[in-house]
């Protein structure tokens, strides 16, 4: 999964970004700016709780073309005034050098520079909105400090292993090249346990199929800590579950759904997000909510009385977004 999606030569994301109507799939902010804008005033409105703090980060995970962050930026103009003591600036964290660039026409109008080797960040910018913008490859890159998270459709991304429960204990779902077939790749159980399933099964699993990302458990885990000692909160929004799905693994492509191991590379793929996983994981370091339905989110933030207001123009695509099986 992490090779289909990020190879530096050949992953999905390095190559085709797929990220809106015209690509493979589409998220909330391509449909609609009403769900960045709520985003950004949910951050506004915990900056104020935790007592306007005089500088914040945003860090965004995965931004994808970008549109998530423009839209937040523009309600933090919007909301100048009220932000006028506080040093904002933002930092995202992308893998794919196509995304990146896409990502800097959008916030920037392409008015960006790559930094030298020996920084952190690989390229930075200034907003159209004046606010400065910097790009990092890891989340460990970017400087510590008081900041606010957005993960948006990133977890979902992150390589999984699959385990199977058998009459012989669990097995790991592995991937191999059929014999039968030339160049075809098939699902196949391991003979035997394999490290991952002693180190990820949970002796009380009740599951007969589980999918695990500890990708996603090490990022938290990063998150959490660094929450824990320079302060901010994190907002994770994805497909998930709380525990209790199986077998989720899927790709898409042309907005339909793909055989996961047909052409890697040309195709998102994607899982959802374990959510009881990510909350063990910030465990002891952070207070976790949720998680609850996007909907009740965004209702809970006043989504109705917005839409209302907003005229038909914010419809930026006709697409529905990614479905399930
Ligand atoms: C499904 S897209 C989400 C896009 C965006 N958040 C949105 O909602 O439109 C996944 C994003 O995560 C990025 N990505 C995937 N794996 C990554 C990794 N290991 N590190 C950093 N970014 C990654 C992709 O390049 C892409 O920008």
């Amino acid at each position: 999964m992490r090779e289909a999606l990020t190879n530096p030569g050949q992953g999905y994301y390095t190559r085709r970004g797929g990220v809106g109507e015209s690509g493979d799939f589409i998220t909330s902010p391509e449909i609609s700016q009403v769900f960045g804008e709520l985003i950004g005033i949910w951050y506004i409105s915990e900056w104020m709780a935790m007592g306007k703090p005089t500088t914040f980060q945003l860090v965004e995970l995965g931004p994808g073309r970008g549109t998530l962050t423009e839209d937040i930026l523009r309600v933090f103009k919007q909301l100048a005034s009220v932000l006028s003591k506080c040093d904002v600036s933002v930092h995202l964290v992308e893998v794919s050098p196509k995304l990146s660039e896409i990502q800097a026409v959008m916030l920037t109008g392409g008015k960006v520079q790559p930094s030298p080797e020996d920084e952190p960040a690989y390229m930075k910018g200034i907003s159209k909105t004046g606010i400065p913008i910097f790009w990092y490859r890891d989340i460990q890159d970017v400087p510590p400090g008081y900041s606010f998270y957005l993960a948006h459709e990133f977890f979902d991304a992150l390589p999984i292993h699959k385990f199977q429960r058998t009459e012989k204990g669990w097995r790991e779902v592995l991937v191999d090249i059929d014999p039968e077939v030339p160049d075809k790749l098939r699902f196949v159980l391991s003979p035997s346990r394999t490290p991952a399933t002693q180190n990820f099964i949970q002796p009380e699993e009740t599951r007969d199929h589980v999918e695990v990302c500890p990708e996603a458990g090490v990022i938290v885990q990063r998150l959490a800590s660094r929450i824990e000692k320079d302060g901010g909160a994190a907002l994770v929004a994805d497909y998930g579950h709380d525990g209790t799905k199986t077998d989720t693994f899927r790709g898409f492509r042309n907005h339909k759904l793909h055989d996961v191991l047909s052409a890697p590379g040309t195709a998102d793929l994607t899982a959802d997000v374990d959510f009881s996983y990510l909350r063990k994981m910030a465990q002891g370091k952070t207070a976790t909510l949720g998680p609850i339905k996007q909907r009740e989110f965004l209702k809970n933030m006043g989504i109705d009385l917005r839409l209302q207001v907003q005229s038909v123009r914010s419809c930026r695509a006709l697409s529905v977004p990614r479905q399930y099986s």
